[in-house]
């Protein structure tokens, strides 16, 4: 993802979010700003079509957020994103974690497609009574 990607990522995320997105300025923040920040876009025909965004701290790789344009959706795509991904980070990092709110079925569907296991509970995580669960999985 590069500056000039942010607009259309924000576009996704909004609606991907609705009970509460990033604002777009965090995104030119990691993109610009965070030397941690690795975040990727996937085009098809030229048209964003999904993002994932991960910090990377030493050995350890954290996604911060992953999103796959609604209108292509079920199609395979975010297991082709997490999959690169996860080869990306397997280069440099031992392991990899996210946080997840419980009732996203989709989004737990995926990370355990790839061998992600549950790790605990942040209570409030995304506000008042909304925890999310800790998902990680080792990647060598
Ligand atoms: C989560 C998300 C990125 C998945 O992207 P996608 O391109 O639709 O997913 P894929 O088509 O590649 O599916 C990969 C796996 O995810 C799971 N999955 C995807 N959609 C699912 C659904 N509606 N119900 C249950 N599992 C689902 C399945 O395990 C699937 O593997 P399978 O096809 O072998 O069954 C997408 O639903 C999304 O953008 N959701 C909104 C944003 C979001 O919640 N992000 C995660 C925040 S933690």
């Amino acid at each position: 993802m590069i500056e000039t990607d942010v607009p259309a990522v924000f576009e996704i995320e909004k609606r991907a979010f609705p009970k509460g997105s990033w604002t777009i300025d965090a995104f030119y923040h990691e993109v610009l700003h965070n030397e941690h920040a690795h975040y990727f876009v996937m085009t098809l025909d030229d048209m964003v079509i999904g993002y994932l965004g991960m910090w990377i701290v030493i050995d350890q790789a954290q996604i911060t957020t992953v999103a796959v344009s609604e209108t292509v959706r079920g199609m395979g795509y975010g297991a082709l994103l997490l999959e690169y991904v996860m080869n990306y980070a397997r280069l440099t990092c031992e392991m990899m974690s996210l946080e997840v709110r419980i009732e996203n079925i989709a989004a737990r569907g995926l990370y355990e497609k790839f061998g992600f296991t549950y790790g605990g509970v942040r209570r409030d995580y995304y506000g008042p009574g909304e925890d999310a669960k800790v998902m990680w999985v080792k990647l060598r």
